[in-house]
């Protein structure tokens, strides 16, 4: 059974004529955007967003049609995955470097749903490695700066070369494991000059869409 299908297509029923749709970026909202596009094609009128050159190329290969925020006034609903979910609905997000798009959509729409496999699903947020996206310039200055929070930073590579995110940016990944506050650290990272944007998603999900222990579709709503 492919948990990650599941998930993801169990999201598009969400979705109705007319609305403008953030499309988020990652293995298990790709099943959404998949199945999106074969609503499009049997008749469901959608406008979709992308949070990432990957999401515009698969969204237009599937036919979704595309805005841009200039045409729009409002999104209706972002569906996006998440690296990490805990009790609150609070995610770490940008495991796949889409985190600064993906959160902008996500701020932007009037219902934002996450698609989590159980896998995805924490006590308390900070086993997988944080995202922080910074600018090149002054990175290595940027980087103490997030050290002195008492987070150690791993600058992200891919193929031996420094990562660059869609917006020409870097990426230290952060060990957050120690940190029991995740709200005064999403705020504290983000008044660091050249931090552009981190990966805690606080209190912006409204619905996550996961699995049971029988593996049946469970919605699991804000409390
Ligand atoms: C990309 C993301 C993804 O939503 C997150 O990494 C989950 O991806 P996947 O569904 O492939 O596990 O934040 O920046």
């Amino acid at each position: 059974m492919n948990e990650k299908k599941l998930v993801g297509e169990k999201a598009a029923e969400f979705i109705k004529d007319g609305m403008v749709v953030g499309l988020g970026t990652g293995s298990t909202v790709y099943y959404t955007i998949i199945k999106l596009g074969q609503l499009v094609k049997e008749g469901l009128t959608i406008q979709g967003i992308p949070t990432s050159v990957r999401t515009e190329e698969l969204a237009k290969k599937v036919g979704i049609p595309l805005v841009s925020f200039k045409e729009i006034g409002q999104i209706d609903v972002a569906i996006d995955g998440a690296d990490e979910v805990d009790s609150n609905l609070d995610l770490i997000k940008g495991g796949g470097g889409a985190l600064l798009r993906e959160k902008i959509i996500a701020n932007a729409a009037k219902q934002f749903i996450v698609v989590a496999t159980p896998n995805k699903m924490v006590k308390k947020l900070g086993g997988f490695q944080l995202p922080v996206e910074v600018v090149p310039f002054g990175a290595e200055l940027t980087e103490k700066h997030i050290s002195k929070l008492g987070i150690d930073p791993i600058f992200r590579q891919f193929e031996g070369n420094p990562y660059r995110t869609d917006n020409g940016n870097y990426i230290f990944d952060c060990d957050i494991s120690g940190i029991l506050q995740p709200k005064e650290l999403e705020e504290k990272l983000n008044m660091i000059p050249g931090v552009v944007e981190n990966g805690l998603f606080i209190n912006m999900s409204d619905i996550v869409i996961s699995l049971d222990h029988e593996k049946n579709v469970v919605l699991i709503n804000k409390r």
